[in-house]
């Protein structure tokens, strides 16, 4: 879910405003209109959210465009998580500058996750934005706008404990118009010590349930197939209904989305060990459209990093959800979150965590070395004391660990058949689709006649490679 190397393609559209939802490409300017252009890094969410911040644009009469120098209003929605991250942004504030040269009068805009931390050095510092916007504050967009347009800095970082945007249709950028995520909570209570998220993002607060089931209907009768429910910990979602009092929690308003459709397939990230019960494991079991596949990130296989780290579980704990998991949904595919090289890890607990990658059978996991984030907990509480080249070399350890364990989950997989959504054409080959199967595998396979994206089909895997399945299709 998280992308540490965004292509530098933003999500770049014209919005018909008489056709909420849909997205058109804009070719050329229109003398007197609008146009903004928007960016995004980090995960899912990030990119969720400017989703909305195209919707809320597009009611202010901005269209969108992919074309940096059509821009009028240029945004950038920015990430935190990792140092690289950070880099990476300013690197393009700097590009963005240098337009304004050329065309004075456009505005700059930092959305997101940078927006608190660095607001004080992008606006006066370093003089690179017009707007600083936090990610609980979009709604205001139009009105800092304005004030930028007036020649005085926009900025609004403040963080809600009650925005979720929940009556905000977001407008699909860059959809296949297949597959949609929606943000069922924001923010995040945990206080894992090497995490910004909180001090970004602030308290967590779950959407209201009508606003979700209602968003994924209106995808379903669009044409989605896919609706990927989004939250920092979306087993910790809780809703109570004010008029009957009852509470919703995360098994319940997954059967509610699956309800949806039998077509509509759910999909969820990301799951917390501390947090996933053994009822949403039978919700997924006892529901054919939501798919058999949990993004369980394990952060560490060793019990004292995981205690340093404040995740509240320990290997011991992590084993047995993966078993209750294994047990309830026996083909379920899992995949993890791991971080190397965190505050005084030795050889031998990096070690645990290589035995973990194999113990867990991990479909495919998102690995980092640690990069100390101010303000933290392990940057008050601990050094940052693993050296550089060792946390390296422990990240391509595990990296290639991984790599041999989906290869083998891969492998496993040739000869059977699986139910793919198919997506679009395959990277390589306009003679090929590829598509998911439930537990999230890609699998290219050779177009026939009548199939076209949105539909389902079914495939026979015939090879594998670590990343990818192969297969043919299945003439009934
Ligand atoms: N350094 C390295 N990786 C991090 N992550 C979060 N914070 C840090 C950090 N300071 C990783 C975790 C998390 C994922 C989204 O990013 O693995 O699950
Ligand atoms: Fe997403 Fe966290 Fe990065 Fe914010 S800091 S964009 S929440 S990964």
């Amino acid at each position: 879910m998280y992308n540490d190397n965004p292509t530098l393609e933003g999500l770049q559209h014209k919005i018909d405003p008489q056709k909420q939802g849909e997205v058109f490409f804009q070719e050329s300017v229109k003398p007197g209109d609008k146009y903004f252009y928007i960016e995004s890094y980090g995960c899912q969410m990030n990119f969720s959210d400017s989703e909305i911040v195209a919707s809320i644009l597009a009611a202010e009469g901005f269209q969108a465009t992919r074309n940096l120098e059509m821009a009028d209003l240029i945004l950038i929605n920015t990430c935190s998580i990792r140092e690289k991250a950070e880099e990476t942004v300013r690197k393009r504030l700097r590009i963005f500058d240098k337009l304004k040269t050329n065309k004075p009068g456009i505005l700059v805009g930092v959305l997101g996750c940078m927006a608190e931390r660095l607001k004080k050095k992008f606006l006066e510092d370093e003089k690179l934005v017009d707007l600083v916007v936090g990610p609980d504050a979009y709604r205001d967009l139009p009105q800092l706008v304005a004030t930028a347009e007036d020649g005085e800095k926009g900025i609004n970082v403040f963080l809600s404990r009650e925005e979720t945007y929940a009556d905000i249709a977001p407008l699909r950028l860059d959809s296949n118009g297949v597959a949609a995520f929606i943000s069922i909570m924001r923010g995040c209570d945990n206080m894992c010590s090497f995490c910004v998220v909180p001090f970004t993002r602030g308290r967590e607060r779950s959407r209201e349930v009508y606003s979700i089931v209602a968003e994924a209907t209106d995808l379903f009768e669009k044409g989605y197939r896919e609706v990927t429910l989004l939250g920092q910990n979306v087993d910790s979602f809780k809703w109570e209904n004010p008029e009957t009092k009852e509470v919703v929690n995360f098994a319940r308003l997954l059967e509610l989305v699956a309800k949806v459709h039998p077509d509509l397939r759910v999909r969820f990230s990301t799951s917390h060990p501390k947090d996933i019960t053994d009822e949403v494991l039978h919700t997924i079991a006892a529901y054919e459209n939501i798919c058999n596949y949990i993004h369980l990130p394990v952060q560490s296989g060793n019990s004292r990093v995981l205690d340093l780290m404040n995740r509240t579980y320990d290997r011991e704990w992590y084993t047995e959800r993966v078993e209750a998991i294994y047990r309830i949904i026996p083909d379920c595919a899992i995949s993890s979150d791991i971080i190397t090289g965190f505050c005084t890890e030795t050889d031998a607990e990096h070690r645990e965590t290589l035995s973990m990658i194999e113990q867990a059978d991990f479909s495919m996991s998102y690995m980092f070395y640690y990069s100390e984030r101010p303000g933290t907990l392990a940057a008050k509480k601990y050094a940052d004391d693993i050296p550089l080249e060792t946390k390296k070399s422990r990240l391509q350890e595990i990296i290639r660990l991984q790599n041999q364990v989906s290869f083998r989950h891969n492998k496993r997989d040739i000869g059977k058949t699986f139910k793919v959504l198919i997506e679009g054409d395959s990277k390589r080959s306009d003679q090929q689709f590829k598509g998911r199967n439930s537990q999230n595998k890609m699998i290219v396979f050779p177009k026939t006649p009548g199939l076209k994206p949105g539909d389902y089909t079914h495939v026979r895997v015939i090879d594998a490679t670590s990343a990818t399945l192969i297969a043919e299709g299945i003439t009934a």
